[in-house]
This record gives C-alpha cells, sequence and structure tokens, in this order.
C-alpha cells in the first residue's frame, strides 16, 4: 500500500472502527507493536523527553527526528508511520514543505504538525505535494515554554468554539486526521461529531474520539519517571529491567574472582 493508500484507509475509519495509535522511536519497539496490530506509529518529539531526556520537546532537532524515524521505517511497518515536524522547522509554507520531504525521504509517511488555524496554509503547501497530514490540536507541546505549563483545554465555551474553527480550518486545509491532545471530553466530542476527519485522542476523555494515541512507554511503564495522569499502563517494563539487571549484576558479582597472576 501506499502512504496515500494508508492515509486514505484512516480516513475511511472516521466513525467506524476505532484507530488504535502508538508513539515508536526505534526498530524493535515499531515491529513488535507492528507485529500487534497498531493502526499508526507516530514518531512523536516526545522523542525529546522519552528517549533523549530532554525536559520538553521544544530542543529536539530535525537530525533528532530523522534519526529515529529511519529507524522505525525499517520495520517496514504495515502501520502508517507519521513523523513530526520539530519546533521551527515549519515556520513557513516553504519550509514546511522542505522539512516534511526530509521527514518522506527518512521513511515517514505522513507528517504532524501543531496548531490550526495557522498552520493550515502549511497543511495546504505539505498535502499539495501528495504528503498526508496530521493534525495536532488541544494542549500543544511545542508551546510549553509560552504556555507556561500543559493546561487542558476546551474547558469554556470560548475555548471549545477556538478548537472547532482550527479544526474545521484544519481538515479543509486536507488533513487526514487530527490529535486531540488534551481536550475536555464534551468538546472532544462534539469536534468528533462535526468534522469530516477522524479525531484521535490522548488526554481526551474516554471514547470522545475516534481513536486513541498513546506514548509508548507509557503503555509499557518503562518511563517510570513522569506518567501523566490520563496514562494507562498495561506493563511495568521499567520492573523487568530492574529486575534483570540485579540478578545480571548479582550473577557476575558473585562469581568467583579471577585467578591471580
Ligand atoms: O510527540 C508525541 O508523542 C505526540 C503525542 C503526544 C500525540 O505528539
Amino acid at each position: 500500500m501506499t502512504a496515500l493508500d494508508k492515509a486514505d484507509a484512516l480516513r475511511r475509519r472516521k466513525g467506524g472502527r476505532p484507530i488504535a495509535a502508538l508513539t515508536a522511536y526505534d526498530y524493535p519497539t515499531a515491529r513488535l507493536l507492528d507485529e500487534a496490530g497498531v493502526d499508526m506509529l507516530l514518531v512523536g518529539d516526545s522523542l525529546g523527553m522519552v528517549v533523549l531526556g530532554m525536559p520538553d520537546t521544544t530542543e529536539v532537532t530535525l537530525a533528532d527526528m530523522l534519526h529515529h524515524i529511519a529507524a522505525v521505517a525499517r520495520a517496514k511497518p504495515q502501520a502508517l508511520v507519521v513523523g513530526d515536524l520539530p519546533i521551527h522547522t515549519y515556520d513557513t509554507p516553504e519550509q514546511a514543505l522542505a522539512t516534511a520531504r526530509s521527514l518522506v525521504a527518512a521513511g515517514a509517511e505522513a507528517v504532524k504538525l501543531e496548531g490550526g488555524v495557522l498552520q493550515a496554509e502549511k497543511v495546504r503547501a505539505i498535502t499539495a505535494a501528495g504528503i498526508p497530514v496530521v493534525g495536532h490540536l488541544g494542549m500543544l507541546p511545542q508551546s510549553v515554554i509560552e504556555e507556561g505549563g500543559y493546561h487542558k483545554t476546551g474547558k469554556t465555551p470560548a475555548q471549545a468554539a477556538l478548537l472547532l474553527a482550527d479544526a474545521t480550518a484544519l481538515v479543509e486545509a486536507g488533513v487526514c486526521a487530527i490529535v486531540l491532545e488534551s481536550v475536555l471530553a464534551a468538546s472532544a466530542r462534539d469536534i468528533t461529531r462535526r468534522i469530516a476527519v477522524p479525531t484521535i485522542g490522548i488526554g481526551s476523555g474516554e471514547a470522545a474520539c475516534d481513536g486513541e494515541v498513546a506514548v509508548v512507554t507509557d503503555l509499557i511503564g518503562s518511563f517510570p519517571w513522569f506518567v501523566p495522569p490520563f496514562a494507562r499502563p498495561e506493563a511495568n517494563v521499567a520492573e523487568s529491567i530492574r529486575g534483570a539487571t540485579l540478578k545480571y549484576v548479582a550473577r557476575v558479582t558473585n562469581r568467583p574472582p579471577s585467578p591471580t597472576p
């Protein structure tokens, strides 16, 4: 299937079988998630925090993204591989298209960018070049410094109306899906009802969207130092790693010392 076919298949899931999306940043994880039947693999710029040890996504570079997109793409996933456009690599439509092309050259099949009405021209430039785009509304991690933290949105009628206007502008510009992050469930549900492309929620309420996306480390419990309140871990990989390492250290250090010369 081509990237456009995959993006179209995702778009056609609107109102149908919910979409299961996860982030992935490396080859083995991408392969395992794909073999388990995930629909979309997002090489998100959450990479900065959960893999590279940065405080937020604002330090993630284009080179970081290309490196990890290439690793995920080597798994040759059936799932749609979406790469995040990192901060300040899509400040103009021309720059957005050039960055999107570089992500595609690294192996992405679609790109994701943050923001609504103000990004519509950029979405048009990228989709006109045949590259599918996923939108991202609600809490926008790349704006964490200006916003002074991570805040839920869609809480007031004015915020909900702005979100709907943003979503409508993105759909008109050609996105194949929209991630809704930390949006009040009622507002997420309303947007989901009113727009023609699937919404993919994270921290936006149970069953308010056409699908869900989770950061894989939250799902498998491999990043225990920060777990968002809405995360629902299904494994505890951090404990498995600690346990295996304790056993290894004990096995090696308790063996008889090497013969002295
Ligand atoms: O970077 C990321 O992981 C994301 C998800 C939170 C949707 O954008």
